[in-house]
């Protein structure tokens, strides 16, 4: 899709003014003594947009990020029938769209990484079909205000979004695609990673100074992303055992980075004690983004009495050098405290 200048200036023009207000510049800062890592403040990575505010993985979601201070905004990619890479957070949209009332006939059954899952597909759904749902929120706890309204953008309308918002700020926001269910879709004849890497090199962002991360829970396409590309790749994990000090060495053979669940950073008990993953990941030479940052109770550790910005400025102290929120804006409000 082309982004038109008309439906561009309706996402940018609050975006321009905070740039041109805040005079923002790209970041950079020396390295932490005796790590290699740079000590800079944490990039703010929009977790599949503004998501607390707008339905996830939606043009305008991303839009709202980067206007509310987002550095990188997050899509996740699976494929569509037809081989298009578009922004969900998985392959089954139920959850997340109007398919259920325009398509009822397709719902069906499947196996998905060893979970039996009922609902409707994106890899039955050709990208035209797709086009024609709009999404919806996934939680009943947030705001509904927006459902029905936003297209599913694919890959490439989130990259040309970024470039042109970038533009308009005058810095570039970054983009930090995530590979969903990358074995699955490889196994039925989708694969996620060559189509990236061909929209990453139309763009000119096959690049290690691109403001490009590419993300995975799964190892194995990472390892063979890094002798494929030079963008900046990101190991997600949520388990103990994945962040051992020598674990963290193996890691950064093939990553710049180590994607890690919050819980595993600070525990969510009041009294916990933050663990050494931070410090261990910094002497391996990995960068920490940690994930997800959401201020609701269902979410937010009890440690920080129900203040989302106390969670900020741990992480801060901590050491983090990214963070993924569903709310920009209360990052940003908590870096500037
Ligand atoms: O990618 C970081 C974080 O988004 C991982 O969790 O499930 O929200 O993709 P998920
Ligand atoms: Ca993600």
């Amino acid at each position: 899709m082309r982004i038109s200048p008309v439906f561009l200036c309706r996402l940018l023009a609050p975006a321009v003014a905070m740039a041109c207000t805040t005079g923002s510049t790209m970041r950079t800062t020396p390295a932490v003594a005796g790590t290699g890592v740079a000590n800079t403040p944490p990039l703010i990575i929009a977790h599949r947009g503004a998501s607390g505010h707008r339905p996830e993985h939606t043009l305008e979601g991303y839009a709202l990020a980067v206007q509310m201070g987002a550095d990188y905004i997050e899509p996740d990619l699976v494929s569509t029938k037809d081989g298009q890479l578009i922004a969900r957070h998985e392959n089954e949209i139920g959850g997340t769209t109007d398919v259920a009332s325009k398509f009822p006939a397709r719902k069906t059954r499947k196996l998905v990484d060893g979970d039996t899952i009922a609902g409707w597909f994106t890899e039955d759904f050709t990208l035209a079909e797709l086009r024609t749902l709009r999404a919806t929120e996934r939680l009943p706890f947030r705001s509904h205000a927006y459902d029905g309204q936003f297209l599913i953008p694919t890959f490439d309308d989130v990259l040309a979004l970024a470039d042109s918002l970038g533009r308009a700020r005058g810095r570039a926001v970054g983009v930090y695609p995530e590979t969903k269910h990358p074995t699955y879709f490889r196994s039925i004849g989708l694969p996620i990673e060559e189509p990236m890497l061909r929209l990453l090199r139309s763009r000119g962002l096959d690049r290690a100074d691109a403001p490009v991360f590419i993300q995975s829970f799964e190892d194995g396409n990472l390892r063979t992303l890094a002798t494929q590309t030079r963008v900046r790749l990101v190991q997600l994990v949520s388990t103990a055992s994945q962040v051992t000090p020598a674990a963290l060495r193996d890691m950064a053979t093939y990553a710049y980075a180590v994607g890690a669940n919050t819980r595993l950073v600070v525990g969510s008990e009041v009294n916990a004690v933050p663990t050494t993953v931070i410090a261990d990941a910094h002497a391996a030479g990995l960068r920490v983004h940690v994930w997800t940052l959401r201020p609701e109770a269902v979410f937010l550790a009890k440690r920080y009495g129900g203040d989302p910005i106390a969670e900020v400025q741990e992480l801060v102290r901590l050491g983090a050098d990214g963070l993924f929120g569903d709310y920009p804006d209360q990052i940003a409000r908590g870096l500037r405290r």
